[in-house]
């Protein structure tokens, strides 16, 4: 009896494995969608700090992703932690992990901590990082060795890959509800203080031809490094060998269990870019996008970390990794408030997702690069933002994958933005009472807000209907050039309501006179309309 049960067991777990189908990502139209259980769905993320992989600290992680409403939860699992003893593994945080994500129906992203860990090899354990024989470092020109691994070491590669795939191969075995939505291969990988390796093995390498694979993205003839890149030779070799020493990693987990892989990047100033090695060279920056996408297929996102409180730098990378052929994710972002409104834009162009970082009550905070605060008032500007799209972010993430979406941020100019939705154009403004129009309000105080928190998402439902929700920010609308000569814009309805648990809208009231008059005002409520257009 008790072996029947086992069978009929085993047989339900395959039946479910079948079932939740492995989440994945899909490109169509240039446009792009994570599929988890078998429809797109937008990361709410929060990124714990780096020392919270630890059952011990996990009862500190919980409360502060609550409070975030986030639905996915990026945790490292580092190198150092799964194999500390050579071929012997332990996945018992990663269960430990498992359990209480979907205790509390979190999804979670992994982050493999392993021969890159922000340049270095922190996170490998010591039998790796204490080998310099076996598992070599980058040497400079001038034959001093770095804290950063040399991406040409067999050795080092094997290691790593075999670490990968027993970890991909356990989660295979042991996540059929498919709590895990994406793995990141390394984090910020790359070299700081020399632009590539120059040991006899890569000088060896430098000096033979392009692989073609290269040759054949960039469309260039062939030659070796030097006579196909000239300046660039010696960063995109290093790009080249890091990002095809990832290939491989990512290639072999992906065997073993398909899941969506992608790589962080720590960027450099979108403006003024400074020297590779100033910034991590060999990482996936701005400039070496497709030298990663040749180098490793197996990679699905090429993903920012953006620590840059600057609106026109924010807008710029992202206008740099949101691409036909790459899927908009930030990874990383600062947890400081000044941050917490690129939320809008991320989302307006078509992101995947979004993952502040730093987010739990562990008490480190890493200011200045993100919040002095390490207690709730951390967490509420994301959560502020969270709890607008959170009830429909199904939703929202098949409209953006299925039509058009746009999302603005108060810039640091607070200057007007104006988005082109086609048939009409919206005005976008920010600092406004909720009554009154632009030309009185000239000579009344504008609003007092305590820092720039306003942003606004739009997605198309019709031709001539919107879907808006926002934050202490107006919207009002015109015509576009496509109606000709009309006596002005009027609104046919503007309803708010909510999406239901199926995803249906739920009718409240409709918004009219003063609501309407003035253009269409959010504050700092949860307000979420419908909006549809007409001329007169
Ligand atoms: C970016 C890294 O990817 C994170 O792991 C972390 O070290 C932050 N920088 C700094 O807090």
């Amino acid at each position: 009896m008790r072996a029947a049960l086992a069978t009929v067991g085993v047989l339900c777990a395959a039946a479910a494995a079948g079932a939740v189908e492995i989440p994945r990502l899909v490109t169509r139209d240039g446009r792009h969608a994570l599929f988890v259980d078998g429809a797109p769905f937008l990361v709410l993320g929060a990124q714990v700090n780096n020392s919270s992989a630890w059952p011990a600290a996990l009862p500190q992680v919980w409360p502060a992703v609550e409070q975030m409403q986030a639905n996915t939860v990026s945790v490292p699992i580092a190198w150092e932690q799964i194999e500390p003893v050579e071929g012997r593994f332990d996945f018992s945080f990663l269960d430990t992990l498992l359990q209480q994500a979907r205790q509390r129906e979190l999804r979670l992203i992994l982050l493999w901590f392993a021969t890159w860990k922000n340049n270095g090899p922190a996170y490998a354990p010591e039998w790796v990082k204490l080998d310099d024989a076996r598992f070599p470092r980058v040497v400079t020109k001038d034959g001093a060795r770095l804290n950063s691994l040399s991406p040409h070491a067999p050795a080092t590669l094997d290691a790593d890959r075999k670490a990968f795939v027993a970890f991909l191969r356990h989660l295979r075995e042991v996540d059929v509800q498919r709590t895990v939505i994406a793995i990141q291969v390394q984090n910020e990988p790359g070299t700081y203080g020399s632009v590539r390796d120059y040991s006899p093995r890569a000088e060896a390498l430098f000096n033979q031809t392009v692989p073609a694979a290269l040759l054949a993205k960039l469309g260039k003839p062939a030659g070796n490094w030097t006579q196909v890149f000239g300046a660039d030779a010696e960063e995109f070799f290093h790009a080249w060998s890091v990002a095809h020493f990832i290939g491989q990693v990512a290639a072999a987990g992906k065997a073993e269990y398909a899941l969506p892989l992608y790589v962080n990047a720590a960027l450099r100033d979108p403006f003024t870019p400074g020297k590779p090695g100033q910034y991590a060279s060999g990482g996936p920056t701005d400039n070496v996008l497709d030298v990663y996408r040749a180098a490793a297929p197996a990679i699905d996102v090429l993903a920012p970390d953006i620590y840059m409180r600057e609106s026109a730098k924010y807008l710029r990378v992202l206008d740099l990794y949101a691409r036909p052929d790459n899927p908009l994710f930030v990874a990383e972002t600062g947890n400081d408030r000044a941050y917490a409104r690129y939320f809008f834009e991320v989302v307006g162009r078509q992101a995947i997702g979004f993952v502040p970082f730093g987010i739990d009550f562990t008490g480190y905070s890493n200011f200045p690069l993100g919040a002095r605060a390490t207690d709730a008032s951390m967490v509420e500007p994301f959560a502020a933002n969270y709890r607008l799209l959170a009830p429909f972010a199904r939703v929202w993430a098949r409209l953006s994958f299925e039509g058009r979406v746009w999302g603005a941020a108060q810039p640091d100019d607070d200057a007007d933005r104006r988005l082109d939705l086609g048939r009409w154009i919206a005005d976008v403004s920010w600092n406004k009472w909720q009554f009154g129009s632009k030309e009185w309000l000239r000579t009344v105080e504008a609003p007092a807000r305590e820092y720039r928190d306003g942003g606004l998402v739009v997605a198309q439902l019709g031709p001539d209907e919107f879907l808006v929700t926002g934050r202490n920010v107006r919207i009002a609308f015109e015509a576009g050039p496509v109606h000709g000569k009309v006596g002005g814009t009027q609104y046919a309805r503007v309803e708010e309501g909510r999406y239901d648990a199926a995803g249906a809208w739920v009718f409240e009231r409709v918004w009219n006179g003063d609501q309407t008059d003035y253009g269409l005002n959010f504050t700092t409520r949860p307000q979420l309309l419908r909006v549809r257009l007409a001329t007169y």
